[in-house]
This record gives C-alpha cells, sequence and structure tokens, in this order.
C-alpha cells in the first residue's frame, strides 16, 4: 500500500511512501529523511487530520484506518535541541547569576557593597543554590523525559525567563539596602520550612514520576500516592511537583520579604 504525505498548511502534496499496515509513524519518518535530508525525526510530526492529534512514533499504520493510498499531514516542528540540554542551560545560569551577586556584591552595587550582611540573606542564597543544584541533578539523574528533544527556540525562551528572574531576586534580596522581614525569626525560619518542605514535595513527585515510567520507555501511567507522604497530593492534582515548587517560592517571597520571588512563580 502506499501512504500520501500532504503538508498540513499548505496541502502541498510532498511524496508518497510505499508502506504496510505494520509500518510505524517512526518508520515512515525515517523513509521520510531519506527523501528529505534535512527533516531527521525528531523535526516531523504527522496527522491524520490537519487539525489533529500528532500521532505517536508508535502508531502503525494499519491501526489508523488510512484505507489504500491514503493521507497523512505533514508538519516540520522546525530544529531541534535535546531536552536535556534545555534545561541544563536554563537552570545553571540562575546558580551562576545569583551567587555573582552574593558572593562579589562590589561589582554590582559598587562601593555599597560594604555594608554587613543579614543572615537572611545568607539563607536565601543557600536555599536559592540548594534549588538549582536540585533541579540539575535531577535532569540528569532522575528525570525520564518522553520526547527527546523540543524546538531550539525554547532554550533561548526559557533561558530568558529564568536568567532574567535569577537576576532579579538576587538583586533586591542581596542589596546593600534590604531591610530584614518585619516580624523578624518567625517570619524568616516560618518561610525556610514551608520552603524546605516543598522542596522535598517537589523532589518526591519527581522519583515518583520517574518510578512510574520504567528505564527506556514512554509509559505514562495515571499518578497515584505511594508510600512517601508527599505523594498524597495526587489525590486533588496530577502534577502535584508545580503545587510543591510553587509553595517553594512562597515560602522564599515569606522568608525574604521580597516581591520578585513571587512575580517568578506567579509568571
Ligand atoms: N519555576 C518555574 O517557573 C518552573 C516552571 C516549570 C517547571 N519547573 C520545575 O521543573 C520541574 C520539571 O518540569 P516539567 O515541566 O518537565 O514537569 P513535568 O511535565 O511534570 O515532568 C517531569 C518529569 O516527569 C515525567 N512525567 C510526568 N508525568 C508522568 C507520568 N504520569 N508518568 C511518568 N512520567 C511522568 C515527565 O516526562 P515527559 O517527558 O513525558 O513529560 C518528565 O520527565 C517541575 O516539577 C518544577 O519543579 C519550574
Amino acid at each position: 500500500m502506499e501512504v500520501l504525505v500532504v503538508h498540513a498548511k499548505s496541502g502541498k502534496e510532498l511524496g508518497a511512501f510505499s508502506v504496510t499496515e505494520s509500518t510505524s509513524i517512526g518508520d515512515l519518518k525515517k523513509q521520510y529523511q531519506r527523501k528529505y535530508g534535512k527533516y531527521y525525526p525528531e523535526r516531523q510530526s504527522y496527522r491524520t487530520d490537519p487539525r489533529g492529534k500528532m500521532l505517536k512514533d508508535e502508531d502503525r499504520l494499519g491501526s489508523l484506518d488510512l484505507g489504500n493510498r491514503g493521507k497523512l499531514y505533514f508538519k516540520d516542528l522546525g530544529p531541534q535541541v535535546g531536552w536535556t540540554t534545555v534545561f541544563l542551560t536554563e537552570y545553571a545560569g540562575p546558580l551562576f547569576i545569583y551567587l555573582i551577586f552574593y558572593a562579589r556584591p562590589s561589582i554590582i552595587y559598587g562601593s555599597l557593597a560594604d555594608t554587613p550582611r543579614a543572615t537572611v540573606v545568607n539563607i536565601a542564597a543557600g536555599c536559592w543554590s540548594f534549588h538549582y543544584a536540585k533541579r540539575l541533578l535531577e535532569t540528569v539523574f532522575v528525570h525520564r523525559f518522553s520526547h527527546a528533544t523540543m524546538p531550539i527556540m525554547n532554550i533561548f525562551r526559557n533561558s530568558s525567563y529564568y536568567w532574567g528572574f535569577a537576576a532579579l531576586v538576587a538583586y533586591f534580596v542581596n542589596h546593600p539596602l534590604y531591610t530584614v522581614p518585619s516580624y523578624g525569626d518567625a517570619q524568616i525560619y516560618g518561610g525556610l520550612a514551608l520552603f524546605i518542605l516543598s522542596e522535598l514535595g517537589n523532589l518526591s513527585i519527581h522519583l515518583a514520576f520517574k518510578n512510574m515510567r520504567p528505564a527506556g520507555s514512554k509509559v505514562r501511567k495515571v499518578p497515584y500516592p505511594c508510600g512517601n507522604p508527599f505523594t498524597q497530593l495526587f489525590n486533588f492534582v496530577s502534577c502535584p511537583n508545580y503545587t510543591y515548587e510553587a509553595l517553594s517560592w512562597v515560602g522564599f517571597s515569606v522568608m525574604t520579604q521580597c516581591l520578585p520571588g513571587m512575580i517568578f512563580i506567579f509568571i
């Protein structure tokens, strides 16, 4: 049998390919690349309807009911870059940027930087560094991504968000004229406790996701709580890693009494 590949937007015919019922979308992508060299598999996406859902690599043409010489709609996803590369770039930046403001304040604030630093500023630098070191380690050792790549533009968009906010938060928290929280130690350590618990919750969910997906697979099970009490939030939402991430920054903002952390997580 043959399948006709048509451009999803323009409707232009891009070629007919010899396939069988057992040919998968992944196999078709390889055939397409042999014809059009620059479109490597991660760049291609196929649909049975121009506005329909993107087909998975594992989908077999026989199961799609395309008929003899059926049509598939092609879309170019644009140049791709590895997920791990994007994550490592977006998380390494905030670590370095924040630590420049903290460890070398004279570069940013000039002679004002000689003012003694409050304890909460040291705690905040510890929290910030811990969070991003954790994200870097999770990217390498915990996450099991289902897609190898994402569009290259994401690296610029994501990095400007993370790097920009790192500079904004660091500028205010490390500022020599920074004033300590109004309610003193109770506010600082209350915020710190929320931050630590939320980071543990976030890590617990990332580990739970990892354990739900066997190595090398793309299995995406409906998540349920496991033995770890932090995973009880799965009873309410399917992505409590974000709930915990948001709470971490609420804790950080309470602890430092600084608004930029809240704007960061709001966005
Ligand atoms: N501060 C911020 O503004 C901000 C914004 C975004 C993210 N983050 C942080 O970055 C972390 C990761 O972000 P993300 O967007 O990649 O989170 P995510 O979409 O929840 O995914 C985290 C990992 O778990 C996998 N996963 C998700 N659901 C699964 C399931 N049901 N079964 C098996 N595996 C599953 C994902 O695989 P797939 O590859 O299949 O998706 C991915 O590898 C967040 O939890 C958060 O801590 C922070």
